[in-house]
């Protein structure tokens, strides 16, 4: 699997994807955040097994400081759903996120993605100017819909409210490193 690389504030960061042994590092990382929903943490090794095609994490001088996970929908199978991503705090606003999403996107396109879906929660600013900013780099459109209402869960849930950013044209535009 090639990786990628960037610089940030003086470290060299690698982005990938994960392996079974990064899903610890991925259920610390999505506990820290406290923004994400914390599943078990043997989903996050599960995903890393089945999953890692459309996953990926970002290693600073070695250790896991980003991820984020994905799948291709079954029945839409142009579409890639972004089911959980989150940086470190103290690596973020380098652009890592953003690298992570670049390239999943990357491989998906390569198995004919073309749109991008993910859930955001309304007071969760900084995910939402991610895909914007996301959707901007790429000149697609942003339809916003409710997926699930709170009422739907059956704990304390917020509504989740769907993004869906496309089409994106890789066929004519090259996926930034
Ligand atoms: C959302 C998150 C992953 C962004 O990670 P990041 O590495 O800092 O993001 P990037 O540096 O790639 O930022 C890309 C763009 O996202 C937007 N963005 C990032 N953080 C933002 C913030 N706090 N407020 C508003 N917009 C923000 C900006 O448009 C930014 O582009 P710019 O720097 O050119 O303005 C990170 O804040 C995080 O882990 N949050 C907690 C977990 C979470 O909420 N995940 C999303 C759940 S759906």
């Amino acid at each position: 699997m090639s990786s990628k690389n960037l610089h940030c504030a003086g470290s060299e960061v690698t982005i990938d994807a994960p392996s079974t042994s990064d899903g610890s590092e991925m259920w610390r990382i999505a506990c820290d955040s406290r923004k994400l929903d914390l599943n078990s943490s043997y989903t996050y090794l599960l995903w890393c097994r089945d999953f890692a095609g459309t996953s990926a994490v970002a290693r600073a001088d070695g250790d896991v400081v980003g991820f984020v996970t994905g799948y291709v929908r079954p029945q839409v199978p142009d579409t890639l759903m972004i089911w959980q991503i989150a940086v470190q705090t103290a690596h973020r606003g380098r652009g890592i996120a953003t690298a992570l999403l670049h390239d999943v996107l990357r491989r998906a396109s390569e198995a004919g993605v073309t749109y991008v879906e993910t859930t955001i929660t309304s007071e969760n600013e900084a995910s939402i100017g991610l895909f914007g900013a996301l959707a901007a780099h790429w000149g697609a459109t942003v339809e916003r819909s409710e997926l699930f209402h709170s009422a739907q869960f059956p704990d304390e849930h917020d509504s989740e409210e769907l993004f869906r950013i496309g089409p994106l044209s890789f066929v004519h535009t090259q996926v930034p490193a």
